[in-house]
């Protein structure tokens, strides 16, 4: 297991959170039903999932991407959630409540936030949600999507990195009227509160946490 899960559940418990550490792919049917059911003999119960897990495909222009890259993307991005969705919801459904929290992206919103083979993913991770969010009607389970626009992370981290070699880090994240790129607390934020009891009332969403960036039309960036 690599060390990096093992020491942020560490950081959870030794900050007074419950965690457990397992390694599983996320587009695997077992792996999934064996951390669902770890999760729930462990600490009695299911209340909420964040389906997170992603993978970015490498954007790749559309003649060079191939059936095998295509399913790749697919399965991490969809498959992934379908089967959080799949193996929670019975929890949920039994005690009678729950709330589901997965990331799509500003790629499922507007074109050119990735390769073809990313957005149609995230599309459909936006579909299952609202999908889903019916499917469940009456059952008090929540589900919402979270869009994130360009945060610094593990997926940005190369683009980041080429444009502070070629001293250009101060034109990321420019397009949109926030004027900067996001951070992964800022993702976090929005995770815990669709998670919360504080979001009650919110179902079926796909929410942007993008400074803004989806908000307009194309528009010709002020000199
Ligand atoms: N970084 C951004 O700008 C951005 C923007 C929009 C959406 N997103 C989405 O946010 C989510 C988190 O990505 P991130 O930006 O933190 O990137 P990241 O690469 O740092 O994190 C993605 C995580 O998913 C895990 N993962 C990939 N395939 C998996 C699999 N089959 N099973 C289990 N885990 C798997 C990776 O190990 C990694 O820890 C993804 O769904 C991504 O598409 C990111």
């Amino acid at each position: 297991m690599s060390t990096e899960i093992v020491q942020t559940a560490a950081s959870i418990v030794s900050a007074g959170g419950m965690a457990h550490a397992i390694r599983a792919d996320a587009a695997n049917e077992s792996d999934v039903i064996t951390f669902v059911t770890a999760c729930a003999d462990r600490f009695g119960g299911v209340d909420g999932i964040y389906a997170n897990a992603g993978v970015s495909g490498g954007r790749k222009p559309l003649t060079e991407l191939t059936v095998e890259d295509w399913q790749h993307t697919l399965g991490v991005n969809t498959v992934g959630v379908f089967l959080a969705i799949k193996h929670t919801v019975p929890h949920f459904t039994r005690q009678g409540s729950g709330a589901i929290v997965c990331t799509a992206s500003v790629a499922g919103l507007r074109a050119n936030a990735g390769g073809i083979d990313y957005s149609a993913s995230k599309v459909g991770v936006i579909s299952i949600v609202q999908t889903t969010a019916y499917q469940l009607y009456g059952s008090g389970v929540r589900i919402n999507a979270i869009c994130p626009g360009l945060i610094e992370t593990g997926m940005t981290r190369p683009a980041f990195e080429r444009a502070r070699e070629r001293g250009t880090s101060n034109r990321i994240g420019q397009i949109n009227p926030l004027k900067r790129h996001g951070e992964p607390h800022e993702i976090a934020e929005m995770a815990c509160f669709l998670l919360s009891d504080r979001a009650s009332y919110v179902n079926g969403q796909a929410i942007a946490v993008d400074g803004g960036l989806s908000a307009s039309h194309p528009w010709v960036f002020p000199r």
